[in-house]
């Protein structure tokens, strides 16, 4: 099926700041791939934004923290796509109750990171193949926070700040191995943003929050590579 459309696959697309990208990036004329850790909320999610859009618009179903998931997501991807210009990273978890760093548990870590920190990884590993073949180049996106920024670890969420610097190094590494296969890769800060994460006081909106990554997606230069962003200006890590 030949098109000039871009497509892009965003995780965790089904509500908060991936369900907002989605729905602009489906408006600026992509062919986006909804995916979703349920088939349910993929395809429900899918064909309300098409309708929303009038774009094209597919669910897939992809849990991040799961390697035959991430594995049996890619191979339904290839059996009708043959590339992917644009991943989104987005799909992420804040866990509750975390207080003290000096109170964190082996689980409650290893949680945090496979879902934060490895599930960006890895998606990015088995939808390689695909990106290589953007004709202008794949460009990979990681929902990142300022809570992962190193020079400030003050804040009381320890693995979710963890996990977040570390998806910072992943984002460095990725930009590094993949500059010669054409594919840029970058971290973005959403800012604090009012979602089922962010929670009803945080002082931006879903459209704001959404903005860098769809700047990152569909307008940035490619040579914007292994960078950390914030309102489309790079941050310190
Ligand atoms: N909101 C903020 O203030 C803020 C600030 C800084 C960074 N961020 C980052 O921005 C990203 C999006 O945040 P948000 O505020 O939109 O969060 P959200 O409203 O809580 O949505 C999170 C999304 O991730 C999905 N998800 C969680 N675990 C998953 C898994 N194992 N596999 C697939 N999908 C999974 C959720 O799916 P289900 O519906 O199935 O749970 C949901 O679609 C996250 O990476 C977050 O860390 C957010």
């Amino acid at each position: 099926m030949a098109s000039s459309k871009k497509t892009v696959l965003i995780t965790g697309a089904n509500r908060g700041i991936g369900r907002e990208t989605a729905r602009e990036l489906a408006t600026r004329g992509f062919r986006v791939i909804v995916a979703a850790r349920g088939e349910d909320k993929a395809a429900e999610a899918a064909r309300e934004i098409a309708t929303e859009t009038g774009g094209e618009v597919e669910p897939l179903v992809l849990d991040v923290a799961d390697d035959a998931s991430i594995q049996s997501a890619a191979r339904a991807f290839g059996e009708r796509h043959e590339s992917l210009d644009v991943l989104v990273n987005n799909a992420g978890i804040f866990p509750e109750g975390e207080s003290s760093i000096l109170e964190v548990d082996r689980q409650a870590f290893f949680h945090t990171l496979t879902t934060n920190t490895l599930g960006p990884l890895l998606v990015a590993r088995f939808f390689r193949p695909f990106l290589e073949k953007a004709t202008e180049g794949g460009r990979i996106i990681n929902l990142s926070s300022g809570l992962g920024q190193l020079e400030d670890m003050e804040g009381d969420a320890p693995t979710y700040s963890i996990s977040k610097t570390a998806l910072n190094a992943v984002t460095r590494q990725l930009a590094a191995k993949l500059k010669d296969k054409g594919i840029v890769v970058n971290s973005v800060c959403p800012g604090w943003v009012r979602t089922e994460m962010g929670g009803e006081s945080a002082p931006r909106s879903i459209e704001q929050g959404a903005d860098t990554v769809v700047w990152l997606a569909a307008e940035a230069p490619s040579s914007v590579t292994g960078q950390f962003l914030r309102d489309r200006e790079p941050i310190p890590w």
